[in-house]
């Protein structure tokens, strides 16, 4: 087991790059089945979840190598084996497989997600779509089967824009007979960055970021190879920013889009930090103790759920009260606990959390529960007076490549400890 030990206190200064979107890889990396060919995928950071999905490419039949942030995936000897509880349980977003496998293979079997920290996270509208292309769906024992010849068209309205789903239910679709149309789908940046690429290896998508995607099934004997580019990851790069204001510091944040940042930079100018925006790179001052906001999370493009645990760390240290009410998850506080231990005055009371801003934090030993509240620790921790030891970091490995280089570069001082 593997923790940090922060030394707070540091007002963070320089210049930070932005990894590319673990969340836009994933999906990506699962979508390479379809080609039965060679993709190559730029930018990918070198996270613990990539190699999970690496490792159950390679598992499946494919052929992987990795060179610094470049995967090369060659799909074309895949086979539809199953996927057991212990590659599930490694990650959730292992689920993301099950839409390419019975697009091209017309069967998968994997194992059940069960929940997670965050909260219960179904299946339901992954495997209702796919229902309403033709597939056969048995759950036994834990597992999915799905099953079905050929998967044809349909017509799906999601009953929440789920992003797994949305995206799931765009790959099983580039294969199957006829037009799909996935209706409230997510509008998340990742699901364009999946478009573009099922786009690349021959697939006929339309409309993601819109409510409406298109999908025109193609044949197998249509995909081709790609090379794609992985969109800079917008929670790395906002985790980037809240850490340069709560350490009343100075950084420019490269590497960023920055309409996919725009709930965040919206909520940051209204608490009082200095954000000046440039092409692919923002310009972060931070003003003192920032005014206190309300926010509420919502799918994109409102505020990210995934920047939450980080807004309340800053919100920790705000002049004044300030809300944030949680809608996409059910139990997504579990950062609180341990930003108490460090002094921060917050009360839960259902969906909200009741945040009345302290002078300071102080250093405790705490413990990451999942990998934004982890990040949220981090940041806590850069601010708090005294040192600060948190267990648990291979939830923040998860989403954050070598965090304590990134900021000690940044004249943070984090410190790795392997025991
Ligand atoms: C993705 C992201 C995750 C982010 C989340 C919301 C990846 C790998 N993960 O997760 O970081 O926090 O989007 O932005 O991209 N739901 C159902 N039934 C379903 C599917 C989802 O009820 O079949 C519910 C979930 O319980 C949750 C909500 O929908 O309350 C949103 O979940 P979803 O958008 O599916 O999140 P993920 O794709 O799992």
């Amino acid at each position: 087991m593997q923790k940090l030990i922060v030394v707070g206190g540091n007002r963070l200064k320089g210049t930070i790059r932005t990894s590319g979107s673990k969340n836009a890889t994933l999906p990506i990396l699962a979508a390479c089945i379809l080609n039965a060919g060679v993709s190559t995928i730029y930018e990918a950071p070198r996270l613990r979840d990539v190699s999970v999905m690496n490792h159950l490419l390679k598992y499946l039949g494919a052929k992987v190598t990795n060179e610094g942030n470049t995967i090369i995936v060659d799909s074309s000897n895949i086979q539809p084996l199953e996927i057991s509880e212990e590659l599930m349980r490694r990650m959730r977003a292992s689920n993301l497989v099950l839409g390419a496998m019975l697009g091209r293979f017309g069967r998968v079997k994997i194992s059940y997600p069960g929940g997670c920290q965050i909260g219960s996270r179904p299946m339901n509208l992954h495997l209702k779509g796919l229902q309403a292309m033709g597939a056969i769906i048995r759950e036994k024992f834990g597992y999915i089967m799905a099953e079905a010849k050929k998967l044809n068209g349909a017509d799906i309205h999601l009953d929440l824009p789920s992003v797994g789903a949305t995206e799931n239910l765009m790959m099983a679709a580039v294969l199957a007979k006829g037009m799909t149309t996935i209706r409230n789908a997510a509008k998340e940046p990742e699901i364009v960055d999946l478009q573009n690429y099922l786009n690349a290896i021959g697939g006929r998508v339309k409309g993601a970021g819109t409510d409406n995607i298109k999908i025109e099934g193609v044949a197998e004997d249509k995909m081709k190879p790609a090379k794609h580019c992985v969109i800079p990851d917008r929670i790395e790069a906002g985790t980037h920013i809240v850490a340069a204001v709560i350490t009343g510091g100075e950084v420019t944040v490269k590497n960023v889009i920055p309409e996919h940042i725009e709930p965040l930079l919206a909520k940051m100018r209204e608490s009082g930090a200095g954000i000046t925006v440039r092409d692919d790179h923002i310009m972060v001052q931070g003003n003192g103790r920032v005014k206190p906001v309300d926010i509420k999370t919502m799918p994109y493009p409102g505020f990210p759920t995934d920047m939450q645990p980080q807004m309340m760390a800053l919100l920790s240290l705000a002049e004044g009260t300030s809300v944030i009410t949680e809608t996409v998850f059910e139990n997504r506080f579990k950062h609180v606990g341990e930003l108490r231990r460090m002094g921060a005055d917050i009360k839960v009371e259902g969906q909200s959390a009741i945040i009345k801003g302290v002078e300071k934090l102080s250093g405790a030993h705490i413990e990451a529960s999942d990998l934004r509240a982890g990040a949220s620790l981090v940041l806590a921790s850069l601010a708090a007076e005294n040192g600060t030891v948190i267990e648990n970091i291979h939830h923040i490995d998860r989403g954050y490549e070598r965090i304590e280089h990134k900021y000690n570069s940044l004249g943070a001082r984090i410190i790795r400890v392997h025991k």
